[in-house]
């Protein structure tokens, strides 16, 4: 099948008015409990005067590479909202994520520069930098988007988390210890909404929620910015000495739990050599 432009894509099952009431309910449970338990305020909420100057400078090298993936919101939000626009539950939910993720980048940029690790000239180079660049959705249908997102949302978590106990061990920063404690509590959030929304759909459409599971997470990468970044290898090193994310983490503790979740067996995930040779992969 094409779309206006005439590109290939698989269309992705709609879901009945029952099924997308359940889906505006998900989501007003979801923002209501932000609303009450969830909300954080980077002015307020941040022991800005105990960032550590003298943090260990890697860590200012990961935290920058962090906050270019989430520069990249004005191409996530305006990419999947037309997808979505007929699903309540769904648009109001990326309208809420989009708030959520913006303080993300912003609480991120405010401690590199708080921090003194960069400065705002360096800050503002970095944007440029980003948004030179467009990210495009990495799959091609929102059923596949929704699979896209819990992945990666708990991907995210696992590597604000681990950074968070990382830096524990070291010379310890209660700002950054405090920011990266909120914005994984977030992330955790956005995984568990994407998770439950692939449970409603299975309710309708299990054989297509499987099949799209298989084309993201029997390839699932993380959104490349390395190439983004002057000295990529060095910083790719970087990452890797703090062991914050790999393929072992994705397998034991992205993969087999999401499947787990979601009531679906190893068997069910295996990719056929006939969707292999179909499938055009991102
Ligand atoms: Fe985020
Ligand atoms: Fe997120």
């Amino acid at each position: 099948m094409t779309n206006d432009q005439g590109q290939n894509f698989t269309p992705a099952p709609e879901l009945p008015i029952e099924l997308e009431r359940e889906t505006y309910l998900l989501f007003r449970e979801f923002f209501d409990k932000a609303e009450k338990k969830r909300r954080w305020n980077i002015n307020e909420d941040i022991p800005w005067d105990q960032c550590n100057r003298n943090l260990n400078p890697v860590i200012a090298d990961v935290i920058e590479t962090f906050t270019a993936v989430e520069l990249y919101l004005p191409d996530y939000t305006s990419k999947i909202l037309p997808l979505v626009r007929k699903s309540k539950g769904r648009a109001w939910f990326y309208a809420n994520w989009g708030y959520e993720e913006s303080k993300h980048s912003l609480a991120l940029g405010d401690w590199l520069v708080k921090s003194g690790h960069r400065s705002e000239e360096y800050m503002a180079d970095l944007e440029r930098k980003v948004f030179a660049r467009e990210w495009n959705l990495p799959q091609d249908n929102q059923l596949g988007m929704i699979a896209y997102a819990m992945v990666q949302e708990q991907a995210t978590f696992l590597n604000y988390k681990k950074l968070q106990n990382r830096i524990e061990g070291m010379e310890r920063d209660p700002a950054l210890e405090t920011l990266l404690s909120y914005v994984s509590v977030d992330e955790k959030s956005h995984f568990g909404f994407f998770r439950d929304c692939l449970r409603i759909y299975m309710k309708h459409d299990r054989d297509a929620v499987i099949l799209q599971l298989r084309r993201v997470m029997n390839e699932f990468a993380m959104p490349v910015v390395h190439d983004l970044l002057d000295d990529s290898t060095r910083r790719i090193a970087e990452i890797q000495s703090l062991e914050l994310f790999d393929s072992h983490i994705y397998f034991r503790e992205v993969y087999l739990p999401v499947i787990r979740d979601l009531g679906i067996t190893r068997q069910e995930m295996r990719t056929t050599i006939r969707e292999k040779k179909s499938l055009k992969y991102p």
